[in-house]
């Protein structure tokens, strides 16, 4: 921290910035409401839901594996892609991404295929103007609102169906949802429920180290990886009671007030620069977090490096996994390889934002 001036904060040693949720019972409040995905399924995670979606289609000979394809934007998680591939389904990839001036590619599709949408950070959903199209070709749409699922583009959706991994944006163990806006029915939910101790047991020592140092740092993040591994071996279960509890229970209207104050002070303190351009989120209120768009990718991993020096962890979406492909999709690969995701949400104070923002304009500073 030595090399910062920062005029109006001091960096506690145990400071830090972004990652895992740790564990937050300040945004719990004793009135138990309703959830706002009307009639849909709780699952342990957002694959899960898209999976059980699947199995379930394909049982009601809506979709049929060995003849129609589902097809996945190149830029998003590639977790997502996994379990399908695994499971032998004709997984194809299109050249999605927040940046793709992109119309629906109608030769692409057969009727029956699955086409999967992402809604990129709370701001857009590329291809989404087509799918009435696309629904009327007999294609089923799926949306992903991980990234905003309280969001105005999940609230006005007119897929077939959407999921959304909840962990990604709230503070869960773990949590994933699929609703049908369409009305369409749903898989039966499931009986057996996730055990997320080892994620919370994570939780709470990341509470302590943030608080007091008195639980270690790498305990906490070996529980972390262990936790992570658990939850990719049991991703068809039905959520956590204790993840639901805090779902049912969180203060929703604190916990967007904050990031959206967040996002909005971050956004002002930082400028476009010759290394990077901030991504403005079309709808700010539901901005997930920042997003830097960088000149190339050797500027991105150096400021990456700069702020894991001062203990401010970006990160970046989404790793491209080599069965994809880097040349086939331009537009994915180019934004996954010069963007940075700066987290804004409900865990930061504006004394947290500050120091991010601080940091920043001093890389900017040494670098314009
Ligand atoms: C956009 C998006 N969709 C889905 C997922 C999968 O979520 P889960 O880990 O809950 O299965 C992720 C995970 O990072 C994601 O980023």
């Amino acid at each position: 921290m030595t090399n910062l001036t920062h005029k109006s904060v001091s960096i506690d040693a145990l400071w830090e910035f972004g990652s895992d949720f740790h564990y937050l019972p300040e945004f719990m409040t004793e009135i138990t409401r309703e959830l706002p995905w009307q009639d849909g399924n709780l699952y342990s995670t957002g694959r899960g839901a898209l999976i059980e979606l699947i199995e379930f289609l394909e049982r009601n000979c809506e979709f049929k594996k060995d003849q129609s394809v589902i097809w996945i934007p190149a830029y998003t998680c590639y977790e997502l892609a996994k379990p399908l591939v695994e499971n032998n389904y004709r997984v194809a990839f299109y050249d999605g991404s927040p940046s793709s001036d992109w119309n629906l590619p109608d030769k692409l599709f057969s009727k029956g295929d699955i086409w999967i949408l992402c809604n990129y950070f709370g701001s857009v959903v590329p291809g989404r103007e087509t799918t009435k199209t696309a629904q009327d070709y007999g294609v089923i749409v799926i949306e992903d609102h991980s990234h905003a699922p309280l969001g105005v583009l999940s609230r006005n959706s007119n897929a077939d169906y959407c999921f959304a991994s909840l962990r990604k944006t709230l503070p869960l163990a773990d949590g994933g949802i699929l609703w049908s806006p369409a009305e369409r029915p749903l898989p039966s939910s499931k009986t057996e429920r996730y055990d997320p101790s080892r994620r919370v047991a994570a939780m709470l020592g990341k509470k302590q180290y943030l608080e007091n140092g008195t639980f270690s740092k790498e305990i906490y993040r070996q529980w972390l990886t262990e936790a992570e591994e658990h939850l990719g071996n049991n991703i068809h279960l039905n959520i956590s009671e204790f993840s639901k509890r805090i779902l049912t229970n969180l203060n929703y209207s604190q916990w967007n007030e904050i990031r959206i104050r967040n996002s909005n002070i971050l956004a002002e303190n930082i400028r476009n620069n010759s290394s990077f351009k901030i991504i403005k989120n079309l709808i700010p209120d539901d901005a997930m977090g920042i997003v830097l768009h960088f000149c190339n990718q050797e500027m991105r991993d150096t400021f990456r490096d700069y702020l894991i020096n001062l203990k401010i962890y970006t990160a970046v979406l989404w790793p491209l996994h080599p069965s994809v492909g880097f040349d086939l999709y331009p537009s994915a690969s180019d934004f996954r390889s010069k963007m940075v995701f700066l987290p804004t949400d409900a865990r930061y104070s504006i004394v947290d934002i500050k120091i991010v923002s601080e940091a920043i304009s001093h890389f900017v500073g040494e670098n314009d």
